[in-house]
């Protein structure tokens, strides 16, 4: 991802690479050949003592995630973007959000942003603009589907193994968290039921880890239904071994009509019900007579730098233009911490076989962090502390509450 990265920042007229750290010698010379007149090294703390250096994106693997910023946060570099997932564990996230409200608060003008970047995905980022104007109306159901290749090969193999990536539902599944989170205005996962499984890829691989032989542990198809606290209910359907290429469909559904996005076709196509009163189904030609078809085009600048459909390039932009022009994150710490902990809430789910409750989850974050108080909106551990009624009565008098910021 660091490479895309790479690409994606050459593409930008406002941003340059000046430096690069990775602890391998073949990311290196790949960092070198991608971008020569940038410095390469192999310690990160070089870089961040760098006066050159006024920006991070922290690409390494996720449980690297902590250990990175525990150094970046508190030092000299001003803006940071952390790819997906924030960190690991909910424990880490706290931390992070500990760290960011003692060095990077509103008054510093620092950024702390977390990299979501399905957000920018253009068929996405069309139907958020429909959603977010209210064109279907009250938002009900919110159902993403990835059928995919499986995981690729990562340097060292750390994504073979759910210490290493938080897990599957982790790891790839919170951009999904994220989107329904973002599509739902903020609202906040209640509770989750998944069922899933590690039932066809990597099961003859064994890796050595620290002179023992392993086995993978990352499932590779779930499927996910999550209720939120405005009252919606999420669905995900992901399979790692369904398709040879990486096929996103978002389906919303409001009160007033269904929008549907879906990558890489990246097309948008929103349906306008009518109401129903006939003994015999809607006439043939009704569906089309209210359906409407957008493509979004993607730049081949942009299709060429990296697999996200620009998603990536659209991103960094939002970003350096936030850090430029002194805007503020727009995938918050929070974000962050909810879309790691429906994680962990679904990989709990499918290892014990049962409903988990969020508050669960977010108990295992000490009430008393900054984090709580620090974040926008309402922090995690308020969240949770809400909603311990988990009657539908006080869950939707928390979303009423909550303050809805477009996020
Ligand atoms: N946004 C997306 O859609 C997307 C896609 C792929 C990966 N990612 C995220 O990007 C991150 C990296 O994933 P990847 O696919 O590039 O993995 P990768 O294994 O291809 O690359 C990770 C790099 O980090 C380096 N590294 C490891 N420890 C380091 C350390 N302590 N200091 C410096 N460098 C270190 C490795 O040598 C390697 O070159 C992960 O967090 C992953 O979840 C995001």
């Amino acid at each position: 991802m660091g490479l895309e990265h790479m690409q994606n920042i050459k593409l930008l007229e406002n941003a340059r690479v000046v430096m690069v750290a990775d602890t391998d010698e073949n990311s290196r010379q790949l960092a070198a050949k991608e971008c020569p007149e940038a410095r390469v090294v192999e310690d990160y703390e070089v870089l961040l003592a760098d006066e050159s250096v006024d920006v991070i994106v922290v690409c390494t693997p996720n449980c690297h995630h902590i250990h990175v910023l525990r150094k970046a946060i508190p030092s000299r570099v001003r803006h940071i973007l952390v790819e997906k997932p924030l960190c690991t564990t909910v424990e880490h996230c706290q931390e992070v959000a500990e760290l960011v409200a003692e060095h990077m608060g509103p008054e510093t003008g620092r950024i702390f942003w977390v990299g979501m970047e399905y957000r920018y995905m253009p068929p996405i980022a069309r139907l958020l603009e429909h959603v977010d104007n209210g064109e279907v109306g009250k938002l009900h159901m919110v159902h993403i589907r990835e059928h995919r290749f499986p995981f690729l090969l990562k340097v060292g193999n750390w994504n073979r193994f759910a210490e290493n990536t938080g897990g599957t539902l982790v790891e790839k599944c919170c951009h999904f968290w994220d989107l329904m989170r973002r599509i739902l205005q903020g609202a906040k996962a209640v509770r989750v039921y998944a069922t899933g499984g590690m039932d066809v890829n990597h099961i003859g691989e064994t890796y050595e880890v620290d002179g023992v032989k392993k086995r993978p542990d990352i499932i590779d198809n779930a499927f996910v239904s999550i209720d939120f606290d405005n009252g919606a209910r999420g669905c995900l359907d992901l399979c790692m071994f369904a398709e040879d290429r990486q096929h996103e469909e978002v389906h919303v559904v409001g009160s007033t009509g269904k929008i549907h996005a879906e990558a890489p076709a990246c097309v948008v196509t929103m349906h306008k019900p009518q109401p129903a009163s006939s003994r015999v189904p809607p006439p043939k030609g009704r569906y089309e007579q209210h359906t409407t078809n957008e493509s979004t085009a993607v730049p081949q600048a942009l299709l060429e730098a990296g697999h996200h459909e620009g998603a990536t390039f659209y991103e960094l932009e939002a970003f350096v233009n936030a850090v430029q022009n002194g805007g503020d994150a727009v995938v918050t710490i929070e974000d962050g911490i909810e879309a790691v902990a429906m994680g962990v809430a679904a990989e709990l789910s499918i290892k014990e076989k049962r409903v988990v409750e969020m508050q669960e989850v977010m108990a295992l974050i000490d009430s008393t962090g900054p984090a709580s108080a620090g974040a926008a909106g309402s922090g995690p551990v308020a969240a949770s502390a809400s909603s311990s009624g988990s009657t539908a009565a006080a869950e939707e008098e928390h979303a009423a509450k909550r303050h809805k910021s477009k996020l």
